[in-house]
């Protein structure tokens, strides 16, 4: 289905748009990859020490994956948002204006659920916050939301959805491979410390 490839095309090329890198070098901090983990995401752009410019990261990074499945869904159904919702995910890890080295998911997967099944959104933004709140791990709490998103997106709507969302998730694991041998390595660095690894 050709609809298909559209949705696909258009959601990839959204989340491929790089927001952190571009804010912070639009705001004169140089280049967030030589700052923290190297990571473009939310979480990395805060330890610039610009907490706005890191809740605008994350607002527009969670946007660039909404609007292509918005406008999947309205043009072409629910099949199709979800393919976009994946696709934007692929955007956004494995972006061409990058050579492929992208962000890690958090965001996208906030905006993604948000525009799939926003009640199944909103308990992945509430596992992330309780995680992160306990634990001071931007990474920890990610990797918890994600790993129950698809018994919530199963519980919630249907198993269609819990398939999808447990392709992001499996994403956003593999993404994270650096984060998980630092926290077992109880080397992570917590939420507003100054120390950062790379
Ligand atoms: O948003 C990604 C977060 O889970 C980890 O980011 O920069 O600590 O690797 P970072």
């Amino acid at each position: 289905d050709v609809n298909l490839l559209y949705a696909a095309v258009f959601a990839y090329l959204c989340g491929s748009v790089p927001f952190g890198l571009l804010l912070t070098r639009a705001a004169g901090l140089g280049d967030i990859r030589n700052i923290g983990s190297g990571n473009i995401g939310a979480t990395n752009v805060l330890r610039t020490g610009n907490r706005w410019l890191a809740a605008a990261t994350l607002i527009l990074d969670a946007a660039k994956a909404a609007l292509p499945i918005l406008v999947a869904r309205y043009y072409w159904g629910e099949n199709a948002a979800m393919l976009a919702a994946i696709f934007a995910f692929l955007g956004h890890c494995f972006p061409v204006w990058l050579n492929f080295k992208g962000g890690k998911g958090v965001a996208v997967m906030i905006g993604s659920l948000l525009a799939l099944s926003w009640p199944v959104g909103l308990i992945f933004c509430a596992v992330w916050l309780v995680i992160a709140f306990a634990q001071k791990l931007s990474s920890l709490a990610a990797l918890t939301a994600a790993a129950t998103a698809p018994i919530f997106a199963f519980v919630v709507v249907n198993e269609w959805l819990a398939g999808a969302v447990a392709v992001m998730a499996l994403m956003l694991f593999f993404q994270h491979r650096a984060n998980i041998v630092r926290l077992m390595a109880g080397t992570e660095p917590k939420i507003g410390s100054e120390k950062t690894a790379k």
